[in-house]
């Protein structure tokens, strides 16, 4: 093969590859059904509202209080809630992999904090307090980024 063969099959592989690099990376929420988007939407509120009240447990030294609501947002996974078997087809086909991954991970973080909350280590919940901020801050800057224009990505 000539250079500018292999020049020019290296540039057709990224203009065919580049599409979906993009396509990943592109807002879940228009594709979710109406259902979904109330689910996720209840799920965020309330996370987002555990996560104050975690975030006060921490500076005050709560740690009883810390190890139960970490684990409360552990066992509120939408993936392992009561969706129906349509449900989950449903959520599958609007998010990407990386989107479950992010989901995955951070739910395995609360668990990592309600552990360290029945630990009693200040040190080890600030620090995985500020690994789920991150998660959040992640997930809503690559995929939600429609909604949260201003959430920027923390890689860049
Ligand atoms: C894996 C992805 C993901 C992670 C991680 C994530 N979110 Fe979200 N979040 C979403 C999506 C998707 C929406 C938009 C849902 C919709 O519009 O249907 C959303 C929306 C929200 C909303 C708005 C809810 C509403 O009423 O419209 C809040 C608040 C929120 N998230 C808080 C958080 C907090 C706090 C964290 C971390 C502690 C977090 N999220 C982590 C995906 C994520």
């Amino acid at each position: 093969m000539t250079k500018t063969t292999c020049a020019l099959l290296a540039t057709l592989a990224l203009s065919i590859a580049l599409p979906f690099t993009v396509t990943a990376d592109e807002p879940v929420t228009p594709k979710l059904t109406d259902k979904l988007d109330r689910l996720l939407r209840e799920e965020m509120r309330s996370i987002q509202s555990t996560m104050g009240q975690i975030h006060s447990a921490i500076v005050m030294g709560q740690h009883d209080s810390v190890a139960e609501n970490a684990q409360k947002i552990h066992d509120s996974f939408i993936l392992q809630q009561s969706l129906t078997e349509q449900d989950r087809k449903d959520l599958m086909s609007a998010v990407p992999n990386g989107f479950i991954k992010l989901d995955k991970e951070f739910h395995q973080l609360a668990a990592s904090l309600a552990e360290a909350g029945r630990g009693k280590g200040t040190k080890e919940q600030h620090k995985l307090f500020s690994e789920m901020t991150g998660n959040c801050i992640q997930c809503h800057s690559k995929y939600v980024s429609d909604r949260f224009p201003g959430v920027q990505s923390l890689n860049d």
